[in-house]
């Protein structure tokens, strides 16, 4: 086991590449299971989540080999559709693979993924959705038990919650499906928008991409001719390494973005007083003469990214009064605020709501990692406070941040990993 050591106190300086976006990474990674072709994807991060999905999908029967640019995988050798738990127990996210293992082989098994540190996270509206579509789903021992032995059937289906997962699990299951969906109340964030680009570049009829109704006419069980696919930026990375800059208050420049899909975070930074300057595929922050206290409230995209609330509650603490953070999507997305508040920090929590006071001197101390985004508020608070930090449980950091501390340290940060 390691832990991650902070020296507190260090501008910040110079600039930092952004790798491809885990949450893009997985949905493409399942999306091969449609591809009757091997696929070269390019810009995959080295991170935890993604080699755990290789795996998986190894086990079902796929091969891939690393490439100059990323890895070529062939997913046409797919020969089980059970996607056992104990890889499933690591990432929720191989629910994935529930969608096109369904539509492609008319059975499957899924472990149910559980519950994790920011909440119960429910796949009702993904189950729903594929009965609409003519499964019949059971839940046995643990598993999602689904069958449709004669392929799904398009059919309109209308979220009664807007659910990323739950949107790229049903476009992949629509892509195969026999006739027409239309789904309603979809997801638009940019990972959702890359998925049916993919789709779309592999011949699928598919109207309404990055709203919130989407048209797809499936292939009637034939496979797909995936083509080359290039991973987006990860912006919640990219925000990340901004709120760094801005807990620091220097001036950094983050490449390789695309700025749109971090407006929403931007223009909170701004509104807190900092200066942000946009090129096509970058952006600087400078420092604020003063941090201005914050009202965040999380939503889905292009609203404020509950996948920055934790990092930028480590932030108003530093802010020149108090700051209110609502958290909309998950019940429990506040486990940093007890590790933060051993550092000095001041929050009351009440339901989904967080009042952060401002002006607080952090100092510190040994914390806890607890789920992959709490983690990287802790980071933001150690390179703020005095002392030297310890993050243990950095395994869930590894799960979403590719090389953090090679990134960091380029940016000045003292950090090192060390072994427990
Ligand atoms: C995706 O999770 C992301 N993960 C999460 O990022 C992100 O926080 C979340 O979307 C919201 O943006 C991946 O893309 C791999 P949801 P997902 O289904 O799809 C409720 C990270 O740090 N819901 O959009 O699981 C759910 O409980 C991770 O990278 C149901 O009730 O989230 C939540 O309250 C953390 N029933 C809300 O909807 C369902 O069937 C949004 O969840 C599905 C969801």
């Amino acid at each position: 086991m390691y832990y991650l050591s902070i020296e507190g106190k260090q501008k910040l300086k110079g600039s930092v590449s952004i790798s491809g976006a885990k949450n893009s990474a997985l949905p493409i990674l399942a999306a091969t299971l449609l591809s009757q072709n091997p696929v070269s994807i390019s810009n995959l991060p080295n991170v935890a989540d993604v080699k755990t999905l290789l795996k998986l999908l190894e086990n079902l029967g796929a091969s891939y080999e690393t490439t100059q640019e990323g890895i070529k995988i062939d997913s046409s050798t797919v020969n089980s559709a059970c996607a056992n738990y104990d890889i499933v127990r690591k990432m929720r996210a191989s629910i994935l693979t529930l969608g096109p293992l369904l539509a492609r082989f008319g059975h499957c098994e899924v472990s149910l993924p559980g519950g994790c540190a920011i909440g119960q996270r429910p796949i009702d509206l993904h189950l729903k959705a594929l009965e609409a579509m003519g499964a019949k789903i059971q839940i046995e021992q643990g598993y999602v038990i689904a069958k449709a032995p004669e392929g799904l059937k398009g059919a309109t289906i209308i979220f009664d919650k807007v659910t990323v997962t739950g949107s790229e699990n049903i476009l992949m299951a629509a892509a195969l499906a026999h006739g027409v969906t239309k789904l309603v109340n979809v997801a638009k964030e940019p990972e959702v928008v890359q998925l049916c680009e993919i789709l779309k570049n592999a011949g699928v009829k598919i109207d309404g991409i990055g709203t919130s109704e989407i048209t797809i006419v499936g292939s009637y069980g034939k496979l797909l001719p995936l083509q080359d696919i290039k991973v987006i930026p990860d912006r919640i990375e990219a925000g990340t390494y901004l709120c760094a800059g801005a807990i620091t208050n220097s001036k950094i420049t983050i490449t390789d973005v695309i700025p749109k899909h971090l407006e929403a975070v931007a223009l909170k930074l701004q509104q807190m007083g900092f200066g942000i300057e946009i090129t096509d595929d970058s952006i600087t922050i400078l420092p604020a003469t003063k941090i201005l206290p914050s009202d965040i409230e999380t939503t889905e995209y292009p609203g404020f990214p509950t996948d920055m609330q934790a990092q930028f509650m480590a932030l108003c603490t530093q802010a020149d009064g108090t700051s209110l953070i609502d958290e909309r999507l998950f019940e429990n997305r506040f486990m940093h605020v007890s590790e933060l508040s051993r550092m000095g920090a001041s929050v009351k929590l009440k339901g989904h709501s967080a009042t952060v006071e401002g002006h607080r001197e952090l100092t510190a101390a040994d914390v806890m990692a607890t789920d992959l985004r709490a983690s990287s508020a802790l980071i933001l608070a150690a390179l703020v406070a005095k002392g030297t930090t310890k993050i243990h449980r950095i395994y869930h950091l590894d799960r979403g941040y590719e090389n953090l501390e090679g990134k960091f340290s380029a940016l000045g940060a003292k950090i090192e990993r060390l072994e427990e």
